[in-house]
C-alpha cells in the first residue's frame, strides 16, 4: 500500500456496488484479508476473494493470484486498491463480457495516480465497454471508482 488507506473503504465500496449491480456472484480480486467479501456478503452477494493471504477472515477465498485464465463464475468483478491486478480486472471483465468496478491505487507501470485512473477508463473503452464512469467514494485517500457497464 502506498499510503494509509481509509478503514471505511470496504463498507463504502460494498454499498456503492449493491446500489448499481444486481448480479449475485462477485469476484473480489486482490481482496487482501477478505473485508470487502465480508461487507458484500452481508448484502447477500456470493463473493469469491482472490489473494495470497494466509491470515484472513473466514470468507470464500481462493489463495492464489488472479489471472486472465481464471474460469468465469461471476456476474461482476471488482477490486479495492488492487495494485498489480487492476489492469487484469478490466481485461478480464472485457474478455467475459461482465461489468467491473475498481478503486485504483498504485499503477503497474509507474504512472502517477490521476493519469493511471484516466488510463484505466481509456483501456475499458478501447476494450469495448460502451459506458465507463468515474465516481468518488466519500472517504480519505484514493477514493475514485472506475466502473465499466455493458450498456
Ligand atoms: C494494496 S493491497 C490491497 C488489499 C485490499 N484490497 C485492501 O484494500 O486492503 C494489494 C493486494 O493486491 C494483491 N494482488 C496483487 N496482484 C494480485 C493478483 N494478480 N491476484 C490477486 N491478488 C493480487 C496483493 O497480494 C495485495 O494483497
Amino acid at each position: 500500500m502506498c499510503y494509509v488507506a481509509d478503514k471505511r473503504r470496504f463498507d463504502l465500496f460494498a454499498r456503492f456496488l449493491v446500489k448499481r449491480f444486481d448480479g449475485p456472484r462477485v469476484f473480489d480480486v486482490a481482496g487482501g484479508m477478505g473485508k470487502l467479501n465480508e461487507a458484500l456478503t452481508k448484502h447477500g452477494r456470493r463473493v469469491t476473494t482472490f489473494d495470497k493471504r494466509h491470515k484472513r477472515l473466514p470468507v470464500h477465498y481462493q489463495e492464489r493470484l488472479f489471472t486472465l485464465a481464471e474460469p468465469c463464475h461471476a456476474d461482476l468483478v471488482v477490486g479495492m486498491h488492487p495494485d498489480g491486478a487492476t489492469r487484469i480486472i478490466v481485461e478480464y471483465a472485457a474478455r467475459h463480457a461482465i461489468p467491473f468496478a475498481v478503486v485504483p491505487c498504485c499503477s503497474d507501470n509507474s504512472m502517477s495516480y490521476k493519469p493511471w485512473v484516466r488510463h484505466l477508463g481509456e483501456l475499458a473503452r478501447a476494450l469495448g465497454f460502451p459506458r465507463v464512469e468515474e465516481h468518488d467514494l466519500p472517504m480519505e485517500g484514493r477514493a475514485r471508482v472506475v466502473v465499466g457497464f455493458l450498456e
